[in-house]
């Protein structure tokens, strides 16, 4: 998909044989200058473009390994390339096995099952073993298990470490039930897999079907299971672009994530983060920077964090330390919108970041208070996004989010307006999460937040604790470690 020359037009991006015209301006960056240039316009303009890569797919959808999702990647990548002397734009390309299908019938009876992201297709057939406690730990499984079928429980761990665990002892396969009722869910082992054989062929099934198996076994009984699942391999692409202006060794590093659930065309989840990002990049092109600034758009964020994982995991130290904070951004625009802060000074929930994540939260409670004018509150900094990864990594990070599936409360409602007792967004992860959908008013104050501490950055890190390399070093409080036993993060994996 090759970007129109009119669409750059529309943002004043004067353009000659499909490449704009460059440098823009020499003046250094500033807040002011560079929020004056994002447009409410030239959001939704894009928001409807995403939306059209969406259902143009036969998928409907922009979600990895389709073709929405090729084209969202194949978009940014051709809006950055348009300033070849103001940006280096690469595609880190990321393999990844997609989940087809899958068929299961267990003693004989037909079983619904649903295909399982990053495992491979495969045939099993064999008997059913029950792995107690989650399957989280090596101790949980038998020694051997070859032959087997391993049935395990969703939950405190990803998937992928307790497929590779029963993997590691000779299961051929794994059916992982849901650890609440309901419907079969998009299930992804949410674990990049260090090697091919790390994951057997994996089904998802239901909570009933799966405690039904397990008692059935613990009362003496035979199950028997044949899972039959397909898969496809692909290549998926984060996108990287990065100022090749400004002082390369300390980076303001901005990101946000470019694919979508199966569910819809994602627009606000997160076509809005993407989105504000892409203006903000062509925009900064009217400005120098005293600061390298790098875009990423990440993929698989769905999946698991995958992307912006696989991206970290390939920075060595020095690259490391080379990032002086990761700003990341997603749910932009939602109808029932709060001003969201993570709380990265853990002022709020006690969680906190790694040195300069407090001061990044400070940066944008000054922009909601004293630019913008508006109330905010605070989120959680619990890492279930991409800045997760980076913070494990010991990288400073911070974001703002317009809130997901949570309930407006009648506090949040005297702050904000729209509704108390309904969701910030109805359509969260949903058909119905379009670009018609979205609330304009927040979106233009959340884009211009993200100008106003890219800007920021871009022009110094006077703000931040010094670098040094004591500071960075991987997040391991023991606050995280309780938080990552309770029951609301045990919900969310
Ligand atoms: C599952 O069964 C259906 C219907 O029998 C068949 O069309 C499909 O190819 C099977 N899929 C797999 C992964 O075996
Ligand atoms: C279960 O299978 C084993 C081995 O195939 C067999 O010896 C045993 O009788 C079976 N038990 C039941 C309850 O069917
Ligand atoms: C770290 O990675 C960068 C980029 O790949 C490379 O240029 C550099 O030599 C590496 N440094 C070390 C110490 O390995
Ligand atoms: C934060 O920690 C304190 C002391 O451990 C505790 O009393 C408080 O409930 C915690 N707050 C939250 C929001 O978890
Ligand atoms: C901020 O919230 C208070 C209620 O806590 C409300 O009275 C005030 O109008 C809000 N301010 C703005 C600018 O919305
Ligand atoms: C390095 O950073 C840490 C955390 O900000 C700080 O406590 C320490 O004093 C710094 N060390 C040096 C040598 O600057
Ligand atoms: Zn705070």
């Amino acid at each position: 998909m090759k970007v129109s020359v009119a669409t750059l037009a529309a943002v004043g991006v004067t353009v000659v044989n499909g490449v704009a015209i460059e440098p823009r301006g020499n003046k250094l960056v500033t807040s002011e200058g560079l929020r004056k240039l994002i447009k409410v316009k030239a959001l939704e303009e894009k928001a409807h473009l995403f939306e059209r890569f969406a259902y143009d797919s036969p998928d409907k959808n922009r979600v990895i390994g389709s073709e929405g999702h090729q084209a969202t990647i194949d978009y940014i990548t051709n809006t950055v390339k348009k300033f070849p002397k103001y940006y280096d734009v690469y595609q880190q390309p990321m393999p990844l096995s997609v989940g087809v299908s899958a068929n299961l019938t267990v003693n004989g009876e037909d079983v619904a099952v649903d295909a399982v992201g990053l495992a491979p297709g495969g045939s099993a057939s064999g008997p059913v073993v029950a792995i107690p406690n989650l399957g989280c730990e090596e101790a949980d499984f038998p020694d051997d298990l070859s032959g087997s079928i391993a049935l395990i429980a969703r939950g405190t761990c990803v998937s992928g470490e307790k497929v590779a665990f029963a993997t590691s002892k000779g299961a051929i396969g794994v059916l992982i039930y849901n650890n609440v009722e309901g419907d079969l869910l998009g299930y992804s082992l949410q674990r990049y897999p260090e090697s091919d054989s790390d994951y057997v062929p994996t089904g998802g099934i239901t909570q009933a079907a799966g405690e039904g198996f397990a008692s059935l076994l613990a009362s003496g009984g035979n199950v028997t299971a044949q899972l039959t699942t397909t898969a496809k391999d692909i290549t998926t692409y984060n996108i990287i672009a990065q100022t090749k202006g400004g002082d390369q060794d300390n980076v303001i590093h901005v990101s946000g994530h470019s694919d979508s659930v199966a569910q819809g065309p994602g627009i606000n989840d997160n076509g809005s983060g993407s989105i504000s990002l892409l203006e903000i990049a062509i925009q900064l092109t009217h400005f120098s920077v005293k600061n390298a600034v790098r875009f990423s758009w990440w993929t698989a964020e769905e999946e698991g964090l995958l992307g912006a994982e696989y991206y970290v995991k390939s920075l060595n130290q020095t690259e490391k330390e080379k990032i002086r904070l990761l700003l990341d951004f997603d749910m932009m625009a939602s109808p029932n919108y709060a001003f969201q802060i993570y709380d990265g000074d853990g002022s709020a929930f006690n969680l906190t970041g790694p040195a300069g994540s407090a001061e990044a939260e400070a940066e944008f409670a000054y922009y909601f208070d004293s630019i913008a004018k508006v109330n905010h509150t605070e989120i959680e900094f619990d890492g279930r996004s991409d800045y997760g990864p980076f913070l494990d990594a010991g990288i400073a990070a911070g974001g703002i989010a317009c809130g997901a599936e949570g309930i407006k409360t009648q506090e949040e409602f005297e702050m904000f307006g729209g509704a108390a007792g309904v969701p910030y967004d109805v359509n969260y992860h949903e058909d119905g999460d379009t670009a018609n959908n979205l609330n304009y008013d927040a979106w233009i104050v959340m884009a211009r937040a993200i100008a106003h501490s890219t800007a920021t950055y871009a022009r110094s890190f006077d703000s931040l604790p010094p670098k040094n390399s004591t500071a960075i070093k991987a997040r391991s409080d023991a606050k995280m470690f309780e938080y990552k036993k309770s029951a609301r993060y045990l919900s969310m994996i």
